[in-house]
């Protein structure tokens, strides 16, 4: 039998899309743009615009060269190399809100880079439509201006979303790959004291977590970067589960955030549901509660440790945001059973899990590289059927799936299985 593969110096074949292929992708582009024209509802619009987006990838990649797609995947870390030199160079901040700013102007606000420097940046993050570069009659000279993306990226929680993925996340994925898999085999890490993330930081007793909390400017911007969602759209969540037909318990408690961090949630349920103010709880581990939180002083907080303590707050409905992502499922388990003791005999109590739940089938590519992202600390982003089977495991049964499919997190309703 012959080997079919290429030799390694082979060169791909000549590059010739088929007409009938392109034109078919053309024409359901414009299918979609007819509907998204006659869009009554917000839901339609953001629907026929995730269409139109999904088919220009599709033609996007019908239409590249496998040279150019290749080149692209090699470069595409550094455009994060390039925008983290901006961010420290606070580029973003120099350029005027509005209207365009001269290459002279702009170097004299910014004394630390010479020129020469600049101008690679800015025509690298002008190429990717990070910053728009113009040469506007009568000079010429070249104008720089902001995007909605570079003005975004003012914003001190987009900021520290970027820095964590960076300088947190990103190195210890480079540290250890390919040492941890090797010695561990390539298989989802099951300790959480022993990740990639502990690997690259050669530890062997903490998780990231424990590792987070011992270096302060780290748990600090850890912390910010959470608050992300709080840009990026916590308030449509607020609207997405009827927090106000919870039942409380007899302490009046109706919502307890367990890991809710500064309580970004719980500041926008409050204001989604006016009712459930002074009826909310947040629950962090101490050093985070103490690091300062962003609800008023109805909020109860209790520092607790959902590894280490059963669920001290009875009978009251329990919101897990972001949480179980973090942990593989062995130690989500864990969390779990410390939960289910609070639960038992309260028929009413409800398990409420923020998280994204990824289609079973053709999950899209921004949603689910951050499996990846998370497996660095051990981490997972789980379909409805994984979700399905860690509650079985745990005791829980899923009652509703509230937004699934949505844009970001969806909502899982569970209750004890009893
Ligand atoms: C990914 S953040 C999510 C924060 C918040 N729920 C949100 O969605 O913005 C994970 C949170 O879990 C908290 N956490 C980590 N380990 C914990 C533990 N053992 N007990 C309680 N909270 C913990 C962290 O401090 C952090 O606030």
């Amino acid at each position: 039998m012959s080997n079919s593969q290429p030799a390694p110096s082979q060169a791909p074949p000549p590059f010739e899309p088929s007409i009938e292929k392109l034109s078919e992708l053309s024409n359901s582009i414009q299918a979609s743009l007819a509907q998204y024209a006659s869009a009554s509802t917000p839901q339609e619009k953001a629907s026929s615009l995730k269409a139109i987006q999904a088919l220009s990838t599709r033609l996007s990649t019908a239409t590249s060269p496998i040279q150019q797609r290749f080149m692209d995947l090699n470069s595409r870390p550094y455009l994060n190399v390039t925008i983290r030199l901006a961010l420290s160079l606070s580029l973003f901040e120099a350029l005027p809100p509005s209207g365009s700013i001269t290459l002279t102007a702009l170097t004299t606000l910014l004394p630390t880079c010479t020129p020469e420097f600049l101008f690679r940046l800015l025509r690298v993050l002008s190429a990717f439509e990070i910053l728009t570069i113009t040469y506007p009659p009568p000079s010429h000279h070249l104008h720089i201006s902001h995007t909605p993306l570079s003005l975004f990226l003012l914003s001190p929680a987009a900021k520290a979303s970027f820095l964590n993925h960076f300088e947190i996340l990103l190195p210890a994925h480079l540290a250890s790959i390919p040492g941890y898999f090797h010695k561990h085999g390539f298989q989802s890490p099951v300790d959480p004291k022993n990740v990639p993330f502990t690997f690259a930081h050669g530890t062997v007793d903490e998780d990231f977590f424990d590792l987070l909390v011992k270096d302060s400017e780290k748990l600090a911007l850890f912390n910010d970067a959470m608050t992300i969602m709080a840009v990026l759209g916590l308030k449509p969540l607020g609207g997405l589960y009827p927090f106000d037909r919870l039942v409380e318990n007899e302490e009046g408690v109706a919502l307890v955030d367990v890991g809710g961090g500064k309580g970004q949630m719980l500041r926008v349920i409050g204001e989604a549901w006016p009712g459930m103010r002074g009826r909310l709880c947040l629950q962090d581990l101490q050093v985070v509660l103490d690091g300062g939180v962003v609800v008023d002083s109805e909020v109860r907080l209790v520092a607790y440790d959902f590894f280490k303590e059963v669920q001290p707050i009875k009978g009251s409905n329990y919101f897990f945001k972001s949480i179980f992502h973090d942990w593989p499922d062995n130690a989500c388990l864990k969390i779990l059973s410390n939960l289910a003791p609070a639960m038992r005999g309260y028929p009413h109590s409800k398990l409420l899990i923020c998280e994204l739940v990824l289609p079973d089938q053709h999950p899209e590519p921004t949603k689910v590289i951050r499996d990846i992202t998370m497996l660095v600390i051990g981490g997972s982003e789980r379909n409805l059927t994984q979700w399905d089977a860690l509650l079985k495991k745990a005791g829980f049964k899923i009652l509703n799936v509230y937004g699934a499919g949505g844009e970001n997190s969806s909502i899982i309703e569970a209750v004890l299985d009893e």
